[in-house]
C-alpha cells in the first residue's frame, strides 16, 4: 500500500509523513510538495505538487493507494478549486482513499468563517468523489502561541479578544500521529472526526505556560473591534482579519466542540500541559 501526503515541505505535512514511516516504512511513503528540495529532508520519495497545478497531481498520484489532502493557504476562494485539482486527479489515477484535513470554526459571523465555509466546500467535494474517504476537522494548534512566547515575555501579557471563551488546542504532532491512524485503518472510512484536545480558557493557557517557562504573564481580554484593529496593524488585512475571526470564534464557542480524536487515534489527546512540555524538549 503507498500512501501520498500533499504539502509535505509543511510542518503538518511533515508531521504526518513521519508518522507513516514508523507504520509502514519509508518505501510505502510519498511526499507531494509544491518546493520538492523543502521536503527532501523526509528521506522518502518527493513529487511535485502545487495545488494550482492539476498536471502535477495527475503525474503525482500514479501508482498511490491512499492520498492525505493537507489544507491549502491561499484565499478560500482559490482554495476549492485547488482542493478539487487534487480530488479529480485523485479519481483519474484510480486512488482508492483520501483524507483531508479539515478545520473546526463557525461558518457564520466571523472573519474567520469564509475560510471555513470553503473548507466545508471541499468536505462535500471529498465526499461526492465517490473514493472512500476521511475528513478531519483540526482544532488550532498549539505550537504558534509557543513561536510567539518571546513577544509574549517582552509584552508580560498574552493579549486578544477570546476572554472567557473555551479552545481545544491540539498540536502538529498529535495530528500527524491520528492522520497516520486514519490513512491505514479503514475503520475510519466515512467519518468526519473532530481532532481537537481538551477545552481552556486563555487564563488557564496563560498559567500552563507560566508553570512551563517560569513566566509570569497574565491573560488581558480586550475587545473584538480593538483586537482586528492591532492585529491588521501587524500583520496586514488579510491576516490580521483571519487572527482577530479565529479569536472572536474562541470567545463564542465555536472552538469548544467534543473531541473525536480518541475513537479516531486508538488513544487520548495528550493534555494541553504535556503538548507545551513536549514541545518545548523537541525545540530545545
Ligand atoms: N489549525 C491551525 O491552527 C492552523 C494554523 C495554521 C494553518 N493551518 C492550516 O493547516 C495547513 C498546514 O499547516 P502547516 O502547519 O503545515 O503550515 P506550514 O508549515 O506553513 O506549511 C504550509 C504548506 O503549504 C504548502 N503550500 C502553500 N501553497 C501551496 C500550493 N499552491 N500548492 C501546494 N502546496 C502549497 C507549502 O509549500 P511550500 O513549502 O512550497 O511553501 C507548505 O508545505 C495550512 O495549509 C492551513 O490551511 C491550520
Amino acid at each position: 500500500m503507498k500512501i501520498a501526503v500533499t504539502s509535505a515541505s509543511g510542518k503538518l505535512g511533515a508531521s504526518i509523513v513521519k508518522n507513516l514511516i514508523s507504520k509502514i516504512g519509508k518505501d510505502n511513503v510519498v511526499g507531494i510538495a509544491r518546493t520538492p528540495s523543502k521536503a527532501l529532508h523526509l528521506g522518502v520519495e518527493i513529487r511535485e505538487g502545487d495545488y494550482n497545478n492539476r498536471e502535477h497531481f495527475n503525474k503525482a498520484l500514479q501508482d498511490i493507494d491512499a492520498v492525505l489532502l493537507v489544507s491549502g493557504m491561499d484565499n478560500p476562494q482559490k482554495r476549492i478549486q485547488q482542493h478539487r485539482n487534487v480530488i479529480e486527479a485523485a479519481k483519474q489515477n484510480g486512488v482508492k482513499k483520501i483524507v483531508y484535513t479539515s478545520i473546526v470554526g463557525a461558518e457564520e459571523n466571523n472573519a474567520f468563517s469564509p475560510i471555513v465555509q470553503s473548507n466545508r466546500q471541499t468536505e462535500k467535494d471529498v465526499k461526492n468523489s465517490g473514493l472512500d474517504w476521511v475528513i478531519g476537522r483540526n482544532g488550532i494548534y498549539i505550537e504558534p502561541d509557543l513561536e510567539y512566547l518571546d513577544t509574549y515575555i517582552e509584552e508580560g501579557e498574552i493579549r486578544n479578544c477570546a476572554d472567557q471563551g473555551k479552545c481545544t488546542y491540539t498540536s502538529r504532532e498529535e495530528l500527524g500521529f491520528v492522520y497516520a491512524n486514519l490513512l491505514i485503518n479503514d475503520k475510519h472510512n466515512s467519518n468526519t472526526y473532530n481532532l481537537v484536545g481538551n477545552p481552556v480558557t486563555q487564563k488557564e493557557l496563560t498559567n500552563i505556560i507560566n508553570q512551563v517557562y517560569h513566566t509570569n504573564l497574565i491573560y488581558n481580554s480586550v475587545s473584538v473591534e480593538d483586537y482586528a484593529t492591532e492585529r491588521k496593524a501587524a500583520l496586514g488585512d488579510f491576516l490580521g482579519t483571519i487572527i482577530a475571526g479565529i479569536y472572536q470564534g474562541i470567545k463564542e464557542g465555536a472552538n469548544d466542540v467534543t473531541s473525536d480524536f480518541e475513537i479516531a487515534a486508538g488513544r487520548p489527546h495528550k493534555s494541553l500541559l504535556e503538548m507545551i512540555k513536549t514541545y518545548t524538549i523537541q525545540e530545545g
